[in-house]
């Protein structure tokens, strides 16, 4: 990706300071949404590294993930998979519990909807902690996939996400544009 479009993404995230709560500094990605060409170059880099890195599906996590990975499978010709948070998806699903700062999450995909064969981009708009990507990694493996990679479009480095969510990869790529 080139560093003028590099440019044009950051200059459409937003800083909302004390969002949710006080001392918190959210990374507001709707002006970026907001703006076709933005938008456009988002979904053609992370479609490019579905492309590159050899992906047959594309799993978006919910809810942000959604928005960027639904025009990337689009865009480079995949099916999308949802990793919903539990209790939303209608059919048999595969469940994995994680932790978060202060108590538990839990996130759930369709075992159906891929298997031996499949490989897995995973798309989502921030890397935090890594624990959600983390879990996706555990539900794409248990249904049989491999794991092609997980691109997103920022990290907060000072989380630790990259360190924990690498060694999940196992090798896999880490592309955060
Ligand atoms: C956010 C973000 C990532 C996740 C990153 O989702 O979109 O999915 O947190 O955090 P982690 O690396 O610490 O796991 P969140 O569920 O907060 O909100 P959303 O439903 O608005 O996407």
């Amino acid at each position: 990706m080139s560093a003028n479009v590099q440019e044009l993404l950051l200059s459409r995230i937003r800083d909302v300071h004390d969002h949710p709560k006080p001392g918190v500094m959210f990374k507001d990605i709707t002006p970026l949404l907001a703006d076709p060409a933005a938008f456009t170059a988002l979904t053609d880099a992370l479609a490019g590294l579905c492309t590159e890195h050899g992906a047959t599906k594309v799993v978006g996590l919910e809810a942000r993930g959604f928005i960027l990975a639904a025009p990337v499978a689009v865009r480079a010709g995949l099916g999308f998979i949802p990793v919903r948070k539990a209790g939303k998806l209608p059919g048999a699903t595969l469940s994995q519990a994680y932790e978060l700062e202060y108590g538990t999450a839990e996130v759930e995909i369709h075992a159906g909807d891929l298997g031996s064969g499949d490989r897995i981009m995973v798309i989502d708009d921030v890397l935090a902690t890594g624990g959600t990507a983390e879990a996706s990694l555990g539900l794409i493996r248990r249904a049989g996939a491999e794991v092609a990679g997980v691109a997103i479009l920022m990290e907060l480095g000072f989380l630790g996400g990259r360190a924990r969510l690498e060694r999940a990869l196992d090798g896999a790529p880490l592309e955060a544009l």
